[in-house]
């Protein structure tokens, strides 16, 4: 049975829009795969610690060299890591701040990029396994606007997520979540319905389509 990998990152419980969006990913996940099972971390509500020179200095010993104070310290990022390693599939919720990912999905991924771990090595241990990510920004970044270049959400986790891990990652990104609230934004509140809209069905339909795959491989 596959086992999924949900990762949230908005700081907000209730009215978070790539938790809304991931969530119908998870519930339609769960509906067309019943035995498959998730792993979820909410980085909002309870972020890991920042890697330190302690943690991030064990990584770079070898496990039979570290001192205890390096063992305890790397215990965490090894759970982390390894709940990376043993998932079949991934979920990522990753809100836009500052134009780029939230500091806490940043520090999850200093933690589980263990080099000679989950990347760095032939063949990469994670390739080829599906990664979807739910991604919200309350402005828009379309072809030709103002802030076209402005993204750094999707290209810089084209690199890590595609590049550096080798997982097959698919995008669904709200844009303009922000219209509903910013007065300047109001005449673009009928786009912006409608991108939410479609971000809940491409999650339902790609979240589908992942199910039947791994129920029909027999995972
Ligand atoms: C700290 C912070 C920084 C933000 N920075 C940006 C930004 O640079 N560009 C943007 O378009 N929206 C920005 N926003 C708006 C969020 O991207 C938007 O509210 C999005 O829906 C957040 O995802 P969530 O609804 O899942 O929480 C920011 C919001 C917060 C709280």
């Amino acid at each position: 049975m596959a086992r999924l990998l949900h990762i949230d990152s908005s700081l907000f419980s209730q009215t978070s829009v790539s938790k809304d969006v991931a969530r119908t990913f998870r519930e339609t996940w769960a509906a067309e795969h019943p035995g498959g099972t998730v792993t979820y971390r909410d980085l909002g509500a309870r972020p890991i610690p920042p890697l330190d020179e302690l943690t991030a200095g064990a990584g770079y010993t070898p496990a039979e060299r570290r001192t205890p104070e390096q063992q305890a310290a790397f215990a965490q990022r090894e759970q982390l890591v390894n709940e990376v390693l043993e998932a079949d599939a991934y979920l990522f919720g990753v809100p836009m701040y500052n134009w780029a990912v939230p500091g806490t999905f940043k520090d999850w991924l200093d933690q589980i990029l263990v080099n000679g771990k989950v990347f760095g090595l032939e063949p990469l241990p994670l390739a080829g396994r599906p990664a979807t990510v739910v991604a919200s920004y309350g402005g828009g970044y379309f072809p030709g606007t103002p802030r076209d270049g402005w993204d750094h959400v999707q290209p810089y986790l084209e690199t890590v997520l595609g590049k550096a891990l080798g997982l097959d990652v698919r995008f669904i990104t709200v844009q303009l979540t922000g219209a509903e609230r910013v007065p300047a934004m109001a005449d673009l509140v009928p786009q912006a319905k409608e991108l939410r809209a479609k971000g809940h069905a491409d999650a339902a339909a790609h979240a589908k389509a992942l199910a039947t795959r791994f129920e029909t491989a027999g995972v």
